[in-house]
């Protein structure tokens, strides 16, 4: 069977595309991986459906496209986790299955998927790719939207450009928490956790596109006053996330969403928090693979 590829039908969203003519679980040949890789450059966010896959064949697809990203950026300590150190835990749920209380340190850090975000982008080595699973998906609520940061620079008038080009962000997860209130960490998390660097304005090595490194882990910018650079951000996250740049998706149990983390934003909607959520995450990191 051909894979085709198929931009979806939302009028903000010609960097979302649904796959057909891929079964992940029968295995996905090197040369299928290179049309994904091709339509990833293009499009963005790739929505494949009915794949009902486990932990470890979604782990066998996702390494296709480079060196694996380890769930560092999960709260749970080790002895918590639900789910091997391969698969960061995009849930509602503890160890035994059960949703969290309301007040559960791992629903609250959780949360912070809300906020608009890049994966990883408080690792020195940041996501390349994002690969989301739909295991258990609630009935209402609980959509991903993902927002095109190369149309937002693109559509940037060139003073504000200009200004960008040659900024450095500061990027951490207790940025991003505390802007929730959520600040409670352990020595070791802000340990693990310090801030790292990156350039606000990047260029996709597969497109050539030019975009915007933003992200809700940033908490500064180099040289700049704090208050003053939180300003500007806030700024231009506002501009990058309007409407006209964001693709919802609405999701339905086994799919299976994947997203270049280095041109696009997402963040998860609020839904009932008292039934299950489920998804299963594996992240390919921007790192050279090994070669060989
Ligand atoms: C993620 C994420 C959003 C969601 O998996 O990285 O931010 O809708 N998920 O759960
Ligand atoms: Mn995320």
């Amino acid at each position: 069977m051909g894979i085709t590829i198929t931009p979806v039908d939302q009028a903000s969203a010609g960097f979302a595309a649904q796959v057909a003519g891929i079964d992940i679980a029968a295995g996905v040949s090197l040369s299928q991986a290179a049309v994904i890789e091709e339509a990833m450059d293009r499009y963005g966010v790739l929505i494949f459906r009915d794949q009902v896959i486990d932990d470890q064949q979604q782990f066998a697809f996702s390494q296709l496209f480079g060196p694996m990203e380890q769930a560092t950026g999960d709260i749970a300590q080790s002895s918590e986790r639900r789910l091997s150190m391969n698969i960061n835990d995009i849930s509602n749920l503890d160890k035994s299955g059960k949703v969290l209380a309301r007040d559960d340190r791992k629903r609250l850090f959780g949360l912070g998927n809300m906020l608009w975000h890049s994966d990883s982008s408080f690792k020195s080595i940041p996501a390349k790719y994002s690969l989301l699973s739909g295991r258990v998906v609630p009935e209402r609520g609980g959509n991903t939207e993902f927002a095109d940061m190369r149309a937002a620079w693109e559509a940037l008038d060139p003073e504000l450009q200009d200004e960008c080009r040659d900024l450095v962000c500061e990027h951490s997860q207790l940025y991003s928490r505390a802007s929730l209130g959520f600040d409670n960490f352990t020595d070791e998390e802000v340990k693990k956790w310090q801030p790292v660097w990156q350039q606000l304005v990047r260029t996709h090595p597969g497109s050539g596109r030019q975009s915007l490194f933003l992200s809700s882990h940033i908490g500064g910018i180099r040289g700049w006053p704090v208050p003053e650079a939180r300003m500007f951000l806030r700024d231009l996250t506002e501009h990058a996330t309007q409407p006209q740049f964001v693709y919802i998706h609405r999701w339905r149990q086994w799919d299976l969403l994947m997203w270049d983390n280095r041109a696009l934003m997402h963040r998860a909607r609020r839904y009932d928090h008292t039934v299950a959520r489920d998804l299963h995450r594996t992240t390919v990191s921007v790192g050279e693979a090994a070669s060989g």
